[in-house]
């Protein structure tokens, strides 16, 4: 087969470039190992912020999130006895909305299937060659069988943090930074309305908790767990009261309300950075080239800032033989990524503590002052709402 970009991977990042390259007349096959159910059915991120959502209403995404998504004016951040509204409209005049990726993933999995686009599902031995070349291409065998191969302009690696695009970089020519964090979050979906109006994040003393939602009926919810937990260690009713202690029910009136658990999973904490994000006719976005721990609520949204970034670079590339936009695109995209795994560094340090093991009396005092002055000091405040609310693209 022959084409303009050989996509690898079909999360947000892959096929929302699919959509961006079409509309610019650009051509390109997806190559994806899961099967489409799968990739609609994961349960990941939940907040797209407000760069995310002007891009989707601007390529013709944005109908669904304008009818269903919630538009949150701010976040709660709290600690025992207190919890106080960060107000980003107020601050910045920006909002985030409540959308999950699995809408975002539906809606672009809708909107390839309208324009005809070939993505190849449960492929497997997908490998990337010729990267040093003009004429790159990938191989892989698809779901009936067949040995099958993309001859492109260009790949765009958008396989996440475990596919074959990172590794395909030669040592000699990346550089990576790596930092995993000593606990992991142990995530809940519950068939229960939010027991409040916008997100919580709380710092306790057992370790932090989320308050998030995924609509009027559905909640989610995380706990700081030690790494290495096992899930059968947490029956419902220990996740609901470590909930309840973490986010303060009782406190002032609040009321946790618990529910039916339909979904329950650990994720680890890492932040990891590979730069360039670009090797030959290699050009990376999202997951695979960087990942940040989730209580910034990052990831999604840089997948698609990248996206937001390269579509345009490979058109310029490949329709106007232009390669000033492919050649800056690694460190336009790597300025924003920084920015955010900084936060979410950030947010998570601040956040997180000793948990069970007891942690460390000083570093408890330093988070409760920096939250203290994060929700009483207008410069504060406002430094957490431009990047929790995200900063414009071209940031
Ligand atoms: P992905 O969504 O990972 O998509 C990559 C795709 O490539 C996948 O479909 C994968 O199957 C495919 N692939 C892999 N190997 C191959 C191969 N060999 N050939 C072809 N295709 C391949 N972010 C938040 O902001 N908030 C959250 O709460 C949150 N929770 C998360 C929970 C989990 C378990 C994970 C893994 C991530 C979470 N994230 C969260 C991060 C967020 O979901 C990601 O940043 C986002 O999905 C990045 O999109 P992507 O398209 O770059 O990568
Ligand atoms: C979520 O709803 O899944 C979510 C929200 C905010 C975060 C992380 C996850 O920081």
């Amino acid at each position: 087969m022959r084409t303009h970009v050989a996509i690898v991977g079909a999360g947000p990042a892959g096929l929302l470039l699919s959509h961006l390259l079409a509309q610019d007349g650009v051509d390109s096959i997806v190559v994806e190992t899961r099967t489409r159910a799968y990739v609609e059915a994961r349960i990941r991120a939940g907040i797209l912020e407000n760069s995310t959502v002007e891009l989707l209403r601007s390529c013709g995404l944005g109908d669904r999130l304008d009818r269903e998504g919630d538009p949150h004016r701010g976040i709660y951040l709290q600690w025992p006895g207190e919890r106080h509204h960060v107000n980003f409209a107020d601050l910045i005049d920006r909002k985030v909305w409540i959308y999950g990726q699995t809408e975002v993933q539906r809606d672009l999995g809708a909107a390839r299937d309208a324009a005809g686009q070939q993505i190849h599902y449960e492929a497997t031995d997908v490998a990337l060659h010729d990267l040093g070349t003009e004429q790159p291409h990938v191989t892989f065998t698809d779901a009936d069988g067949r040995a099958l191969r993309i001859d492109a302009d260009a790949i765009a690696g958008c396989d996440g943090s475990f596919g074959p695009s990172r590794a395909a970089v030669p040592d000699l020519a990346k550089q990576t930074w790596e930092r995993t964090y000593p606990y992991s979050w142990l995530g809940i979906l519950a068939d229960v309305a939010p027991s409040t109006d916008e997100l919580i994040y709380a710092w306790h003393p057992d370790g932090f908790a989320l308050h998030s939602m995924r609509s009027a009926r559905v909640s989610r919810f995380y706990l700081q767990v030690p790494n290495g937990t096992d899930l059968a260690d947490w029956s419902d009713d220990r996740i609901w009261d470590g909930l309840a202690a973490r986010l303060g029910h009782g406190q002032d009136g609040w009321a946790l309300t618990p529910g039916p658990i339909t979904d329950r999973s650990v994720l680890p904490m890492r932040s990891f950075v590979m730069a360039p994000m670009r090797h030959g006719r290699l050009f990376l976005a999202g997951d695979a080239a960087h990942i940040v721990p989730p209580t910034g609520a990052k990831g999604l949204n840089l997948a698609v800032a990248d996206v937001a970034l390269l579509a345009p670079a490979l058109t310029a590339l490949i329709r106007k033989k232009d390669p000033g936009p492919a050649d800056a695109y690694s460190d336009a995209a790597l300025r924003r990524v920084w920015r955010c795994t900084h936060f979410s560094w950030w947010m998570t340090t601040m956040l997180h503590t000793g948990g069970a093991d007891g942690g460390d009396p000083f570093d408890a005092e330093l988070q409760q002052s920096q939250l203290r002055w994060v929700t009483s000091s207008t410069a504060g405040a406002t430094g957490l709402a431009e990047n929790y609310a995200g900063l414009p693209i071209e940031f």
